[in-house]
């Protein structure tokens, strides 16, 4: 069974690519590398070349796709195959001209999600952590109605497995050495939940929210520390409220590590974090957390 090696990047369509690029690259504190054709592409501090893509969007603003590494071309051309099981005939992987190129092949799955999957990016050399800058995307919660047909898909098709489970979530784990890359909601809709940045420590975390308040951003939920995962967290509704959270001192597991389910990762009455600091999320992040599905048509390219 061949697995994907994490997300490398997501991509948006927002209605003011300029807006957008703005505040992710002064207050998000990621680096704009490229642009083109309109879309701007920025990079977190880790090696991915980039790891957010802004597009004009042609309609409401929405998630376009999920990228995946997919490790070198043996992997892919395995994931490919599996892929292909999974939700049927998907063009083979190809050179793609896109900002960073590589190799590699796009589908929907069966929930109408646009994934890619791809290696031999021209990523960076300067991988330094910066004090509080994002490294990466730590993970992109899924809103599922289908949530046991989404867990076999990931599964099946990309390789993750299931690491924890609580009432609501399904914890995803692939091919590194982070707790989870993919969270599963059990929710009535095919949409986007949230995409979390790594900070690189419990003070960019912390700083992070406070420069997000400075900003006119008010924390939606947190500052708290999850159960599964352990990691730090703070959820905000960014421009045009797509929501984003900046998450730090993720679990890394190695294949020791011990899955429990729903039961162990229950919080007393009146928690929801292992903290009990932060308020409950707000009206705002209950909205949002449900409001953007994939761009719709096929194009995966
Ligand atoms: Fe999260």
């Amino acid at each position: 069974m061949a697995a994907v090696r994490g997300v490398r990047s997501i991509e948006m369509d927002v209605a003011n690519v300029d807006r957008a690029a703005t505040f992710y690259a002064r207050v998000w504190n990621l680096t704009e590398v490229e642009r083109r054709n309109g879309s701007v592409y920025l990079r977190g501090t880790g090696r991915y070349h980039h790891i957010l893509a802004l597009h004009p969007a042609k309609g409401h603003p929405a998630f376009r796709r999920m990228v995946f590494d997919g490790g070198d071309r043996r992997s892919v051309e395995a994931l490919h195959a599996q892929v292909t099981k999974a939700v049927g005939k998907v063009a083979a992987p190809q050179a793609l001209d896109w900002p960073g190129g590589g190799w590699g092949f796009g589908f929907k799955d069966a929930e109408k999600r646009n994934i890619f999957v791809v290696c031999d990016v021209a990523d960076h050399k300067d991988v330094a952590d910066v004090s509080d800058r994002p490294r990466k995307i730590a993970h992109v919660n899924v809103n599922s109605a289908n949530h046991n047909a989404c867990v076999q898909f990931f599964s099946d098709a990309l390789g993750f497995r299931v690491i924890d489970e609580t009432g609501g979530l399904l914890f995803m784990h692939c091919d590194n050495a982070d707790h989870n890359s993919i969270v599963i909601s059990k929710d009535s809709r095919e949409t986007v939940n949230h995409v979390a940045f790594e900070m690189p420590d419990l003070d960019s975390v912390m700083r992070g929210a406070g420069r997000m308040k400075d900003n006119g951003y008010p924390i939606e939920w947190g500052v708290g520390r999850h159960g599964a995962g352990n990691n730090v967290f703070a959820y905000f509704a960014g421009p045009e409220e797509f929501p984003i959270e900046i998450t730090g001192d993720v679990m890394q597991v190695g294949p020791d590590y011990v899955s429990h389910g729903p039961d162990f990762w229950k919080f007393p009455p009146g928690r929801a974090d292992q903290w009990g600091v932060t308020a409950p999320h707000s009206q705002r992040w209950k909205r949002i957390q449900d409001m953007f599905g994939f761009s719709e048509g096929g194009d995966v390219t």
